[in-house]
């Protein structure tokens, strides 16, 4: 929180939190499928012994996927909400050390000081070869402002080790004439997952009624700060990733990144 303004865009509260456990893979069209890919994009053999960054990580959802496909790696993950952060350890309980779970705010650029470890201490400025492989961050980085998401895409950078990669799975803005096709096509994808998984599907107005009430408790700016993807891969060429592009799309979902070349 920085002067009674919500850096978490609501992810404090304990029940927005409790709901976007139970309906994660209901409420955001093809979950799964971009969960799936996005590890299965990390250009390492499962063998590797990676050390991961997970921003926003939230319950770890996305952590326990790579803890399990790479079972040398070593994921940590950042997060500014307790109730986040407290079923994330408890979820990622059983990795043990494997899995280090830090509290900080994205929102400026003191959350690299969580990252400090007494053994293996990060001098971001006077190395170029940051100490992690693989960052990633799921459905996170769009409650920043585009100034913090700019500097962001570069202390990610500063992170990497040469050969490196940044997968940013995440929603992007949806181009004005095309609002309503994307809208409805959000909520079918909705009702079909909530076929698919329960059985049972609700109106198209019990749906929208309940993502206006999710975005009641993140507050007005969510929607603000989404940023278009174009703009998006111009900051991370710009912060000095190549290989920049766009590796999946669904409507205002979307995966990117780039790599920090050797
Ligand atoms: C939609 S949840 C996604 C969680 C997880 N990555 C996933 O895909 O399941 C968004 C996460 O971003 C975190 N977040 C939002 N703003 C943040 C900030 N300024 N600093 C740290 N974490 C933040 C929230 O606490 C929340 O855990």
């Amino acid at each position: 929180m920085v002067a009674g303004h919500d850096t978490l865009g609501g992810w404090g509260d304990a029940r927005k939190v409790a709901y976007f456990l139970e309906n994660s893979e209901i409420i955001i069209p093809r979950r799964e499928e971009q969960l799936k890919l996005l590890v299965e994009l990390i250009p390492y053999s499962p063998n590797a012994s990676l050390s991961v960054l997970d921003l926003g990580a939230g319950f770890g959802s996305l952590t326990e996927r790579i803890l399990k496909h790479f079972p040398s790696a070593t994921v940590t993950c950042v997060d500014g909400s307790e109730p986040m952060i407290a079923h994330a350890t408890e979820r990622l309980l059983k990795y043990g050390s494997r899995a280090r779970i830090r509290k900080a705010d994205l929102s400026d650029s003191s959350w690299i000081g969580a990252l400090q470890d007494r053994a293996r201490p990060i001098d971001v400025e006077s190395t170029p070869n940051g100490p992690f492989n693989v960052a990633v961050s799921a459905i996170a980085i769009h409650h920043l402002t585009d100034r913090r998401k700019q500097e962001l895409y570069r202390e990610i950078f500063d992170l990497l080790a040469r050969g490196g990669i940044f997968l940013n799975n995440d929603v992007v803005s949806t181009p004005p004439a095309l609002k309503e096709q994307f809208e409805r096509l959000n909520l079918l994808a909705i009702q079909e997952q909530e076929r698919s998984k329960r059985g049972m599907s609700r109106s198209r107005q019990e749906i929208e009624a309940e993502i206006r009430e999710q975005r009641r408790l993140a507050g007005g700016e969510h929607e603000s700060r989404i940023a278009s993807l174009t703009d998006q891969l111009h900051w991370l060429s710009q912060a000095g990733f190549r290989s920049v592009d766009c590796y999946w799309r669904y409507l205002d979902l979307a995966i990117f990144g780039g790599i920090k070349e050797q």
